[in-house]
């Protein structure tokens, strides 16, 4: 069997939750490969929202299994307020929530790091949602990190208090930054033991033995292609490989096991934290959309940056992550707009191009947009493809011809059955 990816084409936010709680029954696994509690899946069905943070978004599916891969990153008291979430919307999880023994644990002193970094680099900071996540990354690449699978050896405390030493030695190069670690670290043990009650697995193993007798597997991607440590908007990015190559590696399968990659496209754009952001609208429409969209962070709860989407931009993720069809989200924030704009690409010193360049950030980079008629209704009544109005249908027709893929799903509001399929 292959297994088939939902990942975000722009800053993060694209509604990868809503899409994966939908597809979830289609599948017998659902697996997270990268990301962490930086991570924030809104799922909406049954006149109530959830908000997912470390956990797949098929945990609402009651057959599904659901595996945080090798390639995530774990807060334990994150977690565990996720796990007592759940448990409060008597949502059965016990037996299917696996945790790879790989993946590796956030310590407090992680995110402590990532304050006082971040509070080092004044205007400069990334925006970095503080959970920890890039002093995490720099552990495990730098050989230094804490696993899940530590928990069970002997001496895993021990490999604590070393990794916090560390971390202790090294939040001296910054700028004293208020942290009650004696408190962080009480919780942190007490919710090491919750994670003790679960399944920990070998998830290259186990995801191989599915794959091999014929189970469907669903990898659900955290953050958004421009966020991707290696092809994003460098440094204003995050610490993982947010594309399909991370699949590979967040999960142990091989290349060729990749089937389906849904990319996940909002019909604007928006991004959290700094950085470029070339269709920015810092207006009343950027207000506008905002409003309409409530485009609020589901894990900090910072007002999102909007702008219009960005064609030569999703061009470069959709190559990069191997795109086979698209899904657009978020149409029916546009409902109320008489025009929309998308842009075609970017003039740099007057000359216009369709490629990114090096440093997005350049002051003399302007996008350069078209502009479509809005439908100017509600798309409630909308239960196909084709029901939807001539304008809206121009809008996503016209975009597909420009990026090369179809557009096989619109969602048209945030509720799970608000999903049109093609
Ligand atoms: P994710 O991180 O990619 O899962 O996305 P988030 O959950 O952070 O943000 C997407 C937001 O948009 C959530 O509040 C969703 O409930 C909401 N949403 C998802 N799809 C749609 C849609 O089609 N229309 C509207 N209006 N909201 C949507
Ligand atoms: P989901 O999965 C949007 C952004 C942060 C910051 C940068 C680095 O909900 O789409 P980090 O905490 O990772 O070191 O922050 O990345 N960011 C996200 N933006 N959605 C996310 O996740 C994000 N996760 C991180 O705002 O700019
Ligand atoms: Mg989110």
């Amino acid at each position: 069997m292959q297994i088939d990816v939902i990942l975000g084409l722009q800053w993060g936010d694209e509604g990868k939750g809503k899409i994966v709680d939908f597809l979830a029954e289609q599948y017998d696994i659902v697996a997270r490969f990268q990301g962490g509690p930086n991570a924030g899946h809104t799922l909406k069905f049954g006149g109530k929202k959830y908000v997912l943070h470390t956990v797949p978004s098929g945990i609402f599916r009651p057959r599904q299994i659901n595996l945080i891969g090798n390639g995530v990153v774990l807060d334990p008291v994150v977690f565990e307020r996720e796990l007592r979430n759940l448990e409060e919307s008597g949502v059965a999880f016990s037996r299917r929530l696996l945790v790879s023994r790989k993946a590796h644990l956030i310590l407090p002193t992680h995110r402590w790091l990532d304050a006082a970094s971040e509070a080092q680099k004044g205007i400069s900071k990334i925006g970095s949602t503080l959970k920890g996540i890039g002093p995490t990354y720099m552990d495990k690449t730098g050989r230094n990190g804490l696993r899940v699978g530590d928990v069970e050896l002997p001496g895993f405390r021990e490999h604590y208090e070393a990794l916090k030493n560390k971390h202790l030695e090294l939040l001296k190069i910054y700028p004293a930054a208020p942290f009650d670690l004696e408190a962080a670290e009480q919780a942190w043990f007490a919710c090491i033991d919750t994670l003790r009650t679960l399944p920990f697995v070998d998830s290259e193993y186990y995801l191989q033995d599915a794959l091999s007798d014929g189970k469907r597997v669903l990898a659900e991607g955290a953050q958004g292609a421009m966020l991707d440590i290696d092809f994003g908007t460098y440094p204003y990015v995050t610490s993982s490989n947010t594309i399909t190559a991370g699949v590979c590696t967040g999960l142990g399968v091989a290349p060729q096991r990749i089937g389906r990659v849904i990319g996940i496209t909002k019909a604007y754009c928006t991004r959290v934290g700094g950085g470029p952001f070339p269709t920015e609208l810092d207006n009343e429409t950027g207000d506008l959309l905002r409003q309409a969209g409530q485009e609020f962070g589901s894990t900090t709860g910072r007002p999102r940056r909007c702008g219009w989407i960005d064609l030569p931009q999703l061009r470069y993720t959709i190559q990069l992550t191997g795109t086979t069809e698209l899904c657009m989200t978020k149409i029916d924030v546009l409902n109320t707009f008489a025009e929309i704009a998308a842009a075609t690409h970017y003039r740099i010193g007057g000359q216009p191009t369709t490629a990114l360049p090096y440093d997005l950030c350049q002051a003399d980079l302007e996008a350069v947009f078209k502009s479509y008629k809005g439908w100017e209704c509600a798309l409630d009544a909308a239960k196909t493809f084709e029901d939807l109005p001539v304008n809206a249908r121009v809008f996503l027709e016209d975009l597909e011809a420009y990026l090369g893929v179809p557009f096989r799903m619109v969602s048209t509001g945030p509720e799970r059955e608000k999903l049109l399929l093609r």
